[in-house]
C-alpha cells in the first residue's frame, strides 16, 4: 500500500458503529483493503460468556473468507477509542490469512478521533508464528 490508507482507516474508524459490546463498552472497528480496491469491514461481537466473543479484525477476515476473497487481503486497519492492537488469537487468525494471500497483510492501528496511527508488520505482532509448515513438519515426524 502507497502512503497512509486513510479510507481504509475511516472505515474501520466507521465500522466502530456497529460494534455490539454491552459488556465491554469497548468498541472496535477493523477494515480490510482488497487488491482490487473493495474494502470488508467488520466490528467486535460480544456475548454474554465473555470469552466466546468475536474481536473486528476476526470478524472482518471471517467475511473476507466467506465471500471468497481472504487471498485478496492486502491491509488491515482497526480502530478503537484510544487505540486497538489486534490481539493474540486475531494475530494468530491474521497469520492464516498471510498464508492463504501469500503475502505480508500491513496492519494499521488508529484511536476513534484519528489523531494516532501506528503501522505493524505481523512479523513484529507475532514473531516465530506457528504456521501450515510447522503442521506439516509434525505430520512427517508421526509418518
Ligand atoms: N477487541 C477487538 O475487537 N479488537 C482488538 O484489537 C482488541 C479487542 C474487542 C474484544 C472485546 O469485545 C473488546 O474489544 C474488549 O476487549
Amino acid at each position: 500500500m502507497k502512503g497512509l490508507d486513510k479510507e481504509l482507516l475511516a472505515a474501520a474508524r466507521g465500522a466502530m458503529k456497529h460494534a455490539y459490546a454491552p459488556y465491554s463498552r469497548f468498541a472496535v472497528g477493523a477494515a480490510l483493503r482488497l487488491s482490487d480496491g473493495q474494502v470488508i469491514t467488520g466490528s467486535n461481537f460480544e456475548n454474554a460468556s465473555y470469552g466466546l466473543s468475536l474481536c473486528a479484525e476476526t470478524v472482518a477476515l471471517a467475511t473476507a473468507n466467506a465471500q471468497g476473497r481472504l487471498a485478496d487481503v492486502e491491509a488491515i486497519a482497526v480502530a478503537g477509542p484510544e487505540m486497538a492492537i489486534p490481539c493474540g488469537r486475531c494475530r494468530q487468525i491474521l497469520s492464516e490469512a498471510e498464508q492463504v494471500a501469500g503475502r505480508a497483510i500491513s496492519i494499521y492501528c488508529t484511536s476513534a478521533d484519528g489523531d494516532r496511527v501506528l503501522q505493524y508488520s505481523l512479523a513484529e505482532l507475532l514473531p516465530h508464528a506457528f504456521t501450515l509448515a510447522n503442521v506439516e513438519r509434525n505430520d512427517a515426524k508421526d509418518a
